[in-house]
């Protein structure tokens, strides 16, 4: 039998699974790590916490699963997207890393609309200048901590600092890459134009592969310290949501995911490239060669859900644990007994900003109707309901743009709740999917190692063998729900014009 390795590497966490080449989980491993702060707005990780939980969770599948290390014949890496890795002549690490959900550089975000031109930026990147996107983020340290920026000899994104320490090579793909703001996203190439007028040195980046190519193999001293074969092929692997869309079987036109992480995602397959003129949604390229695709993004999606029970919470926790049951067992009952609409209660899911569709990074998170009526229910209610209001948004978009969705699917940690899974059905008015498989980047990536190693053809056909619908999870919407959220969700579609003026104001305090 051969062996595949996915490793995910998370905001949260970083995650390892060992898979046999039918796709089944062997062994796994988890490794928590701290998220920084610094500064309201500011998001910062440690690449060295991504190393050590790479390499402590691969040692330990290996050990766990007990398979022959030369049966391991491939490895794949996805990883959050759009961070920052800045290391020195030596590879050392230079700075901690400026991830994804970091909104310091809206100024250097001028900068790069400015030197480019809004229009050629969009035509070239796929995509506006943003705040999360890792060119800017560029240009923030090169304006503020010039002499880091002068130490920079290699630029990589978290999951390719991963690949580095495992194979010692220099190497990104188009999936992650794409999130850089730096690459030509229709031709799949590094734009010499954006480096030219934003004056960064080409050779700072790394060499970009498709998804499925082999990048690398494992360095001596990393097999020794994980049980790895030298002769084990890394992949290039994916950006997270491109990950996962494989890991669903997400790779072919009319395919379509939803995610809740931290951030939540809704995703669709496109054969051509299709551009919103007003990037109000990302153009990627996908993990299967020469294919691309649109998503949107709200910012804080699970994170949402993980800010209300971390800090308003406190009182489920306590009753699951004297109930001996989990925190959302008790959530989801209660929010399942609250009706639509949270008696009035409307959250708009917005504490880090918001891309889809409001590309702002001043706009923040509001209860709006908050009255002295409402339970703890109520708000969790809310929570989950402006969550997938926000999923809503951003499948509109993808629909305004022509992009036809026939099969949509529910992924990640939030897609695991039936309650929120029926809300998404509910407020698309589509059927919402699951598939058997719950490892989805992590797989996903293992499928694109077996395709590097040569045990599949394509990713297509990969797919097709590997990954199954779950019938017994299937959502369909329900007419009655679907109307009643329609009205709720113009309320609010409603607020955030409202409020941007004030959240300027607010911003500027
Ligand atoms: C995608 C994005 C997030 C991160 C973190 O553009 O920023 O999905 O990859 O998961």
């Amino acid at each position: 039998m051969n062996y595949l390795i996915g490793i995910d590497l998370g905001t949260s966490s970083t995650k390892t699974v060992l898979f046999d080449e039918n796709g089944e989980v062997i062994a796994s491993a988890g490794k928590e790590y701290p998220l920084y702060t610094p500064q309201n707005g500011w998001a910062e990780q440690k690449p060295e916490d991504w190393r050590d939980a790479a390499l402590e969770t691969i040692t330990k599948v290996v050990k766990d699963s007990g398979v022959n290390k030369d049966d391991i014949k491939g490895l794949g890496i996805s990883g959050q997207m759009h961070g920052l890795v800045m290391l020195d002549e030596n590879g050392e690490v230079i700075r901690p890393s400026i991830i994804w959900c970091d909104q310091r550089t809206e100024k250097e975000c001028e900068e790069i609309t400015e030197k480019i031109g809004k229009e050629r930026l969009i035509e070239i990147t796929a995509n506006p200048a943003l705040t999360g996107f890792t060119a800017s983020k560029i240009l923030w340290v090169r304006n503020h901590e010039p002499e880091n920026y002068k130490k920079c000899r290699h630029i990589l994104l978290p999951k390719d600092y991963v690949r580095y320490i495992l194979t010692g090579e220099f190497a990104t793909e188009v999936s992650d890459a794409s999130g850089m703001q730096l690459l030509d996203v229709p031709k799949r190439e590094w734009s010499d134009e954006i480096l030219e007028k934003l004056d960064i040195d080409k050779s700072l980046l790394a060499k970009v592969y498709e998804s499925p190519e082999v990048t690398g193999t494992i360095l001596p001293e990393i097999a020794e310290k994980t049980g790895l074969s030298t002769a084990t092929v890394v992949v290039g692997g994916a950006g997270d949501n491109a990950a996962a869309a494989v890991g669903t079987g997400v790779v072919k036109d009319g395919t379509a995911f939803a995610t809740i992480g931290t951030s939540g995602v809704v995703f669709a397959h496109s054969s051509n490239i299709s551009i919103d003129p007003k990037g109000r949604v990302h153009t990627f390229c996908c993990a299967v060669p020469g294919a691309w695709h649109v998503m949107g993004v709200t910012q804080a999606a699970g994170y949402s859900l993980a800010w209300f029970l971390e800090n308003m919470g406190a009182s489920y926790t306590l009753e699951a644990k004297e109930k001996s049951c989990g925190v959302y067992d008790i959530l989801n009952k209660e929010v399942m007994e609250t009706p639509i609409g949270a008696n009035r209660l409307v959250y708009l899911p917005y504490l880090n900003g918001e891309r889809t569709p409001h590309l702002d990074a001043n706009c923040r998170g509001v209860f709006f109707g908050l009255s002295s009526m409402h339970t703890r229910a109520d708000l969790a209610r809310a929570v989950m309901e402006g969550i997938s209001y926000s999923l809503t948004d951003c499948k509109d978009i993808l629909s305004e743009m022509g992009i036809q969705i026939t099969d949509m699917m529910a992924c990640g940690g939030g897609a695991k709740n039936g309650v929120q899974r029926q809300m998404m059905a509910d407020m698309f008015d589509c059927e919402v999917n699951t598939v058997t498989a719950t490892e989805g980047p992590a797989l996903g990536v293992a499928i694109l190692a077996s395709v590097g190693a040569g045990l599949y053809g394509s990713v297509e056909e990969a797919c097709q063998k590997l990954i199954h619908k779950d019938p017994e999870k299937k959502c369909d919407p329900v007419p009655e729900n679907t109307k009643e959220y329609q009205k709720y969700h113009q309320v609010y579609k409603n607020l955030y014009p409202a409020l941007k003026e004030q959240y300027n104001a607010l911003a500027e305090l």
